[in-house]
């Protein structure tokens, strides 16, 4: 049996999930590969930790280098996180002709591209399964299932932390700030919680998904981002009444339909990660808690959704123990080639800038309650060409100042904040107004 060497730098939660998994499935993992796999070093930044997963001394270091610069180990596994050390451990690993398997979102979203070069420049690969929606293997659907389809949309519930955040919202009378501090008591949410309730996170996962789909590196300023924490109970019991739930989405699309831009060969992509209403009757609408679903539209597939935990110990140890089966495969096989985890075919792929995309959206406005102002409002949305599918003066909330909530048709993002901006500076109208896209799944979207 070939014999295959793993050096993994980070043995914290996920790495030591991963040396767990190895060793609770290692062996029917490698004769189902027809190999034989080894973990022969680990690299942690303190030797002395106390760990939740017990490791042997013998194969612990404190220096990633004597795992990347090790003969012996044919794959290193990158599960350290942050940024700028882990691109160093990356390249240096690629470099010295080893495939490298990684969990690490921030990186490939700064870095991704530049990796991916230095892996086909070496003849090796770089594989990322974990990077995205932990457990769920999505990035293997994408590059290996639905090879043969376009991928005309995808939308992704892909923060574990505000699922969870907005499902108690939904649920019980709680604000924002409630029960995020006591996801952060439970261990849901991160002490600096940004990343996730922000949408970096999501966003990160998005760029990633999106350039899979689409064939080009998406450059992580180019993913539009909005997170969770200006939503309010409010906004969420209003959804509830009108048949949505209201869950952060990574959206990524693409409309084959709509002219081609003069002189591109590609229409844009639209990715971006924002709170989105969603119909109760939708599958995504009944993803809850900390689980995270993919649900991804081909032009010969039709609609399917991908469904598990987005992050955790064993999901995502789950996830990197495919990728070093792949890797594994190509070390047997002797070949970097059989489905390279990215290829770069679409060279004048871009992202529509947000201003340009166009949306549904749900609006909430305090107004005075008195004549004329819902003429005023409706006059101004008119003049830029935004249409109302409909108005609504939820009952309960009588007193000078009332919420009214529109319904809007597909309108530009431009064009209804600048309508938003003008209607807010109506007298009538008090504080600033609420909108949040609406998606609907729409079949010939
Ligand atoms: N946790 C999840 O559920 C999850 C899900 C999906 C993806 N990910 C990604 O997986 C990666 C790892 O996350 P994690 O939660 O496992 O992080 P973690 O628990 O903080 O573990 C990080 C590990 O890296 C080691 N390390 C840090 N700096 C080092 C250095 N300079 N040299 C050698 N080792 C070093 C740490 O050593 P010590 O143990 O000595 O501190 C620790 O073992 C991140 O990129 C994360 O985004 C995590």
């Amino acid at each position: 049996m070939r014999k295959v060497t793993l050096g993994l730098v980070g043995g914290g939660t996920v790495g030591g999930g991963v040396y767990q998994a190895i060793k609770k499935n290692g062996a029917l993992m490698g004769s189902r590969l027809g190999v034989q796999l080894t973990i022969a070093k680990i690299a942690v930044r303190k030797l002395k930790k106390a760990r939740a997963v017990k490791m042997p001394a013998s194969i612990l270091t404190s220096n990633w280098r004597d795992v990347v610069d090790d003969p012996a180990i044919e794959v290193v596994v990158e599960l350290m996180g942050g940024v700028k050390l882990a691109r160093e451990v990356v390249r240096a690993a690629l470099e010295n002709g080893k495939s490298v398997v990684t969990a690490n979102k921030a990186l490939l979203a700064a870095h991704g591209e530049e990796l991916f070069q230095i892996a086909g420049k070496y003849g090796v690969n770089l594989y990322y399964e974990a990077s995205v929606a932990g457990g769920i293997p999505i990035i293997k659907v994408l590059r290996e299932a639905l090879i043969g389809n376009r991928i005309s949309s995808i939308y992704g519930i892909l923060n574990g932390t505000c699922n969870y955040i907005l499902t108690r919202m939904s649920r019980e009378p709680i604000e924002f700030n409630a029960v995020l501090k006591q996801a952060q008591e439970l261990g849901y949410a991160e002490a600096e919680p940004s990343l996730d309730v922000d949408g970096f996170d999501a966003a990160h996962k998005t760029g990633i998904l999106a350039s899979l789909a689409y064939g080009f590196w998406v450059d992580q300023h180019d993913v539009h981002v909005e997170g969770i924490r200006g939503l309010s109970r409010l906004d969420i019991g209003f959804a509830d009444q009108l048949g949505y739930v209201i869950k952060l989405l990574g959206v990524i699309k693409q409309d084959p339909e709509k002219p081609r831009r003069s002189g591109q060969g590609f229409q844009p992509i639209q990715a971006s990660v924002y709170p989105a209403l969603i119909p109760k009757s939708h599958v995504l609408a009944n993803i809850n808690g900390v689980f995270n679903a993919v649900f991804v539209r081909g032009d010969i597939v039709g609609d399917t959704l991908y469904c598990g935990h987005g992050a955790g110990q064993d999901a995502t140890a789950s996830a990197v123990l495919s990728d070093i089966g792949d890797a594994a495969l190509d070390l047997k096989w002797e070949t970097s080639n059989r489905i390279p985890p990215f290829v770069p075919h679409e060279r004048s792929g871009a992202v529509r800038p947000m201003d340009e995309v166009v949306s549904r959206y749900y609006v909430r406005l305090n107004v005075m309650d008195k004549p004329g102002v819902f003429a005023r409002i409706s006059a101004i949305l008119a003049d830029a060409g935004i249409g109302i599918s409909s108005i609504i003066q939820p009952e309960g909330h009588g007193g000078r100042v009332v919420p009214v909530i529109l319904m809007i048709y597909d309108a530009a993002n431009k064009r209804m904040g600048d309508a938003l901006k003008t209607i807010a500076k109506l007298d009538a109208v008090k504080g600033k107004p609420v909108m949040i896209r609406v998606e609907q799944f729409d079949p010939n979207e």
